[in-house]
């Protein structure tokens, strides 16, 4: 409490130019961060750096500015390995995002060792992105998906975990928290859990990544997943963390340039990780933009972030409780008064049928808003309810 009040939440807003943006000529509220965030002057410079004194390709050529885009994209994965609290920095793998970092286990480690009559273990709260790539698996594998449910509270039916997670069960993959229903899932205790019955575990980081202080040694699972663009970095960059040993066990995904070390006609031999599983010319300023991002939220502090951002929640929710009506339309209506929120089922359409809902309206905060735009967005909740009654 005593960290956050100290911290100049005002003077970090305008490290993010884009704040200071119009909408449908009123000033932006921007209330849709777990779609993607809004990034600081520090990354953008960032990006601007790499381009103006750095671009060459990574890997390849022998001159000096290939060498200093190599050292940089390299020296960005040792930051997110310290982000992480990684045990080494070839356990961090560079990809798109939390969706690629998902596929590439459920195709290299799943395509490998899950057979027909093995379980992968999910939950009922997924993201779209922790669920069809498990159920394209399971199409060519023959393995089975099984679900923990989500309760009316939109917790996880944890009683269940015992009949869940039976000796078939040779991966469980949830998400850390939910991008719907914010529950943040007891991660430590599901991967100790799912070890007991020896199933590997992933966390699908993709919503607490930039929220909260996330060690992988502590929560001791084998895989986790998230995006840079949710947590102030740019878009197209992510990684994967993967137990060292497992990552070595796992074939190539993507073949292609940077990922061998010899190639005949007829065959080639491949990299360690984390380079087997980087074919072709990676996301080089991503990954230099990524790791400026992590700079600039561990300058705030991620239990800041996580106490500044639950207290717009719980101020948001008190004021929520003074609207009666339940508008429809209500992301577009709100829209047009520079209010940007994100109405549908937001990739949770499983989730959205067990609540029986259409969709939702999402107002999602990050450590750059404030509660006098929430006093805005109720003002204009108000007016929606007006408007449509
Ligand atoms: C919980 C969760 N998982 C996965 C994703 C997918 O992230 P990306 O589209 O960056 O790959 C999202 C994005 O909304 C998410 O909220």
């Amino acid at each position: 409490m005593h960290q956050v009040a100290s911290i100049d939440w005002k003077a970090i807003r305008e490290d993010f130019p884009i704040l200071r943006e119009q909408a449908h000529g009123h000033p932006l509220i921007y209330f849709d961060s777990a779609a993607t965030s809004q990034k600081p002057r520090a990354v953008l410079d960032a990006l601007r750096n790499y381009y103006e004194h750095e671009n060459a390709n990574v890997h390849r050529g022998l001159h000096e500015l290939s060498s200093r885009a190599t050292e940089a994209y390299e020296k960005s994965r040792q930051r997110v390995a310290s982000y992480l609290n990684a045990p080494n920095a070839n356990e961090i793998v560079f990809t798109r995002g939390t969706t690629e970092s998902i596929n590439l286990v459920a195709q290299a480690w799943g395509a490998k060792f899950l057979r027909d009559g093995d379980v992968v273990l999910l939950t009922e709260m997924e993201h779209h992105s922790n669920l069809v790539p498990w159920q394209l698996l399971a199409e060519r594998t023959g393995a089975h998906l099984r679900f923990v449910p989500v309760c009316d509270d939109g917790t996880l039916a944890l009683d269940r975990l015992s009949s869940l997670l039976t000796p078939e069960v040779k991966l469980f993959a949830f998400t850390h928290v939910s991008n719907s229903l914010g529950t943040i899932n007891p991660v430590r205790e599901l991967c100790e859990k799912a070890r007991a019955v020896g199933a590997l575990t992933l966390v699908d980081a993709a919503q607490s990544a930039g929220h909260m202080p996330i060690d992988v040694r502590e929560l001791d699972c084998d895989f986790l997943a998230f995006s840079g663009h949710k947590m102030c970095g740019p878009t197209g960059i992510g990684a994967l963390y993967g137990r060292a040993e497992i990552l070595d066990s796992m074939p190539p995904w993507h073949g292609g340039g940077e990922m061998i070390v010899s190639v005949t006609l007829e065959k080639s031999a491949f990299k360690k990780a984390p380079h087997r599983f980087e074919a072709g010319t990676p996301n080089i300023a991503g990954a230099i933009g990524l790791a400026a991002a992590i700079d600039y939220i561990e300058r705030i502090g991620r239990s800041a972030i996580f106490e500044h951002d639950a207290q717009l929640a719980g101020y948001a929710i008190e004021r929520l409780a003074e609207l009666s009506a339940h508008p429809h339309d209500l992301t577009t209506f709100a829209d047009q008064y520079g209010l940007a929120m994100r109405g549908g089922h937001h990739c949770n359409q499983p989730l959205m049928r067990r609540f029986g809902l259409p969709g939702t309206t999402r107002a999602s905060f990050y450590f750059y808003n404030t509660k006098e735009e929430i006093d805005r967005m109720i003002e204009i909740l108000h007016a929606a309810a007006r408007f449509f009654s």
